[in-house]
């Protein structure tokens, strides 16, 4: 790298090259202002971020530049994501000394606390340590999987997790969570799919701000809340070919419609952190990125917390081929606006000289300390840096082990059901057999400490249970002949999911589908549970089975939850939260796609000069939002509150309403998942066919009517331009909208923007 800047922002620099002044982002504003702008003034100004700013000045004030510099750095006490292992002996040195920031992987109550009485009762200054952990689905208490949680279409469900995981958690000496991950992505090869909440900004937004909210409450300084980290920061889910840490390469519109705005909504909802993603960004790696990082994040957004690297992201910046040197990284990083690095230790081993050359600059340096210390204010680190020792979360309680099961069985998604043969009757002999029947492989990637130490209830002990003394509940293949149903479960171990987990091929593992064909061979009726962490190609077996159940990686009490599903107690109500493909060739194929110059169009199938493979159906094996249930719906015709609106209107703040009646049609009670699509069909930015804009996940009784009401301003029907500086604009025009239970609805109406 050059003598420039690596940190430089795009609209900076299109304002150097055309020898102009700065490009306002205030050209965004009047569009901007009704949408993009409308959280709170300054992101800080939730949960006391920016209560304690005469302290931190006059900390900062008695601070060396070295001090400085440490509070930058975390080090890692045991466990690595990534290159580089433990810095245990490094991290007490550094702390005495009040040359450390923060320390990831370090667990325990008592560890945690004489870590912290090292850098409270030794250091000069004795500046609180803040420890980080990623507490993705549960600390103790292992929830479904994050995409498993999407897939339940209740934002509740990441909620309570949220509040459990930071009740157990924060007894234990965390203080920072590194989650929600909130990367949107089209590609199921993608092992972090997982941990993400799948294909689609709208409810990936709404489970970012969710589980944001159920980490933080009110009060970050609470003994049962944590901060959370909203990551990666951004457009980590288009990794070229979901190959992890890969290339991508993103328009300015596509950046801003559909992978920056859970960002947005988790900074609403007051998250007080951020971290960078491992992922180049149209050239620039996201840790080098001013334009992410500092225009949009910290200047558009007026976030005020600290954005902290990934695991030796800033270190990455030397094989990325983005600088030449740990001192080039150091710098590119700071002036990008990264406040902490994690792991690697460019910005502590080169900021003093750095500075003194003028290579960065004091004030972006106080900026990232003063980052960093609001958090710790916030947390309440210097009023009480210690946690109770006697105050523990020793196990999962009863309440946090209900609350796991009921989020389980939410997020089960019923993707066949022929004949009825779901829930299985009381008393019928029940064979279960498969390589995950009775395993502990369930949790799923990233979970916590409890993954480990309390083991989930398995799919056989939960059916067990479910059937009751005296029903004949048989193990192994073996027992298939005296069995009335057979219940195979089948899927892939957690290890085949998260992080630097893709896959090529998204079939099931191993001699699974033999499995499958040899207990359909039995003639037999039979149920497929599904335990995974992906979307996966399932077209070679589905029509030989009779029933499928999607129940994802569901958590220490999986086979409860599952079980409660299989026998009836729990009606699923679940909906896929990402396509399912019919072949790994398709990829992408996702809802909410472009229309080509050449669509499928149903009415002259004939034509095959359209879009798609010849050896393919152009659509997935089951769409966004699909889901079944043991009863029936109808969702009926939206009607819009409007039938013409003016944009001007719009942008001043203004909604309509759009009504949809449903209806259980069906002999039992049930959930439904009321799905609003829109459709944009002209506009100056060719639009996704189909754009989510609200959900909700309804019960009704046998025969009983609901009307959901959705309400839609300017966030919903415009859209982000290409332009660098931020342009949201609502066009003229007529918008479509479209109802149903799934990204395949068809009632629709129509409202004229004028
Ligand atoms: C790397 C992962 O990308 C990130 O999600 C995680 O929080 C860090 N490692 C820390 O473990």
């Amino acid at each position: 790298m050059g003598d420039g800047d690596g940190g430089v922002g795009r609209r900076t620099f299109l304002a150097a090259m055309s020898g102009g002044g700065a490009v306002a982002g205030a050209g965004a504003a009047g569009a901007a202002s009704a949408v993009g702008r409308d959280g709170p003034a300054r992101r800080g100004g939730l949960l006391g971020l920016l209560g304690h700013e005469d302290e931190i000045r006059a900390l900062i004030a008695r601070m060396t530049v070295t001090e400085k510099l440490g509070q930058l750095q975390q080090l890692a006490w045991t466990g690595a994501t990534g290159p580089g292992g433990s810095q245990t002996a490094a991290a007490e040195e550094a702390a005495r000394k009040g040359e450390l920031g923060s320390v990831l992987n370090i667990i325990g109550a008592r560890n945690s606390n004489a870590l912290q009485r090292i850098a409270v009762e030794e250091s000069r200054l004795g500046i609180p340590l803040l420890f980080g952990l990623d507490v993705i689905h549960g600390f103790w208490t292992t929830f479904p999987i994050p995409l498993a949680q999407a897939a339940s279409f209740d934002p509740e469900v990441a909620r309570v997790d949220g509040e459990v995981s930071a009740k157990e958690a924060r007894s234990h000496g965390t203080h920072w969570t590194f989650a929600p991950m909130m990367d949107v992505t089209h590609e199921p090869r993608w092992g972090r799919i997982a941990e993400s909440c799948g294909e689609d900004p709208y409810l990936t937004a709404v489970f970012a701000a969710a589980k944001t909210r159920g980490y933080q409450g009110d009060d970050l300084s609470a003994p049962d809340r944590v901060a959370a980290c909203a990551k990666h920061f951004v457009a980590y889910g288009g990794a070229e070919g979901g190959r992890d840490y890969n290339t991508v390469d993103v328009s300015e519109s596509r950046l801003r419609n559909l992978y920056l705005p859970p960002f947005k909504a988790a900074l609403d909802a007051g998250c007080a952190t951020v971290m960078a993603s491992f992922n180049t960004l149209s050239g620039i790696p996201a840790h080098a990125n001013g334009h992410t990082l500092t225009e949009i994040l910290k200047e558009d957004w007026e976030f005020e917390g600290l954005v902290v690297s990934d695991w030796n992201g800033v270190g990455e910046l030397l094989p990325h081929g983005f600088a030449a040197d740990g001192a080039e990284a150091g710098r590119i990083a700071l002036n990008a606006g990264v406040d902490m690095e994690m792991v690697s230790t460019h910005l502590a081993d080169h900021g003093a000289e750095l500075l003194a050359a003028g290579r960065i600059k004091e004030d972006r340096l106080d900026d990232a300390v003063a980052r960093v210390l609001r958090v710790k204010y916030a947390l309440g680190l210097f009023a009480q840096p210690y946690v109770d020792e006697s105050a523990v979360v020793e196990v999962p309680t009863a309440a946090a082990r209900k609350a796991a099961r009921e989020a389980a069985a939410r997020s089960t998604v019923l993707l066949k059901n022929e004949g009825g043969v779901l829930p299985i009757a009381a008393g019928t002999a029940v064979a279960v057999v498969g390589p995950f029947a009775d395993s502990r492989d369930m949790q799923g990637t990233w979970a916590g400490p409890g993954g480990e130490k309390f083991p989930p209830v398995s799919v056989l002990a939960g059916i067990r249970d479910a059937a009751g003394r005296g029903a004949k509940v048989t193990y192994g293949v073996g027992a298939t002949e005296r069995a009335d149903l057979i219940v195979v479960v089948v899927g892939e171990g957690a290890k085949l999911s998260g992080e630097a987990a893709s896959r090529s091929d998204l079939g099931l593992p191993g001699g699974q589908e033999g499995l499958i064909a040899a207990v359909a061979a039995t003639g037999k009726p039979f149920v497929v549970v599904l335990l995974n962490g992906r979307p996966l190609t399932i077209g070679n077996w589905l029509e030989s089975a009779p029933a499928v159940l999607e129940a994802w990686h569901p958590g220490i009490e999986g086979g409860n939850a599952i079980a409660d599903v299989l026998y009836g107690k729990v009606n699923p109500g679940g909906k896929l939260p990402a396509s399912f493909p019919r072949d790994v060739g398709q990829l992408p194929v996702h809802y909410n796609h472009e229309n080509t110059g050449r669509p499928y169009d149903p009415a002259s199938p004939g034509n095959t000069f359209i879009t798609g493979y010849l050896d393919v159906d152009r659509t997935p094996q089951f769409p966004f939002g699909y889901g079944l249930s043991y009863t029936t719906f109808e969702i009926g015709t939206p009607r819009a509150s409007v039938a013409r609106i003016a944009a001007a209107d719009l942008r001043r703040g203004e909604t309509f309403e759009v009504e949809v009646p449903v209806r259980n049609t069906g002999d039992r009670e049930g959930d439904e998942v009321v799905q609003l699509y829109l459709h944009d069909p002209v506009a100056t930015l060719v639009q996704p066919v189909r754009r989510l804009r609200g959900f909700e996940r309804v019960t009704l009784g046998v025969g009983e009517r609901k009307t959901v009401r959705f309400t839609l301003g300017a966030a919903d029907i415009g859209f982000w331009t290409n332009a660098v500086d931020g342009r949201f604009v609502v066009e003229p025009g007529k918008i479509e909208l479209f109802a149903g239970a799934s990204s395949a609805a068809r009632e629709r109406c129509g409202v004229v923007v004028e």
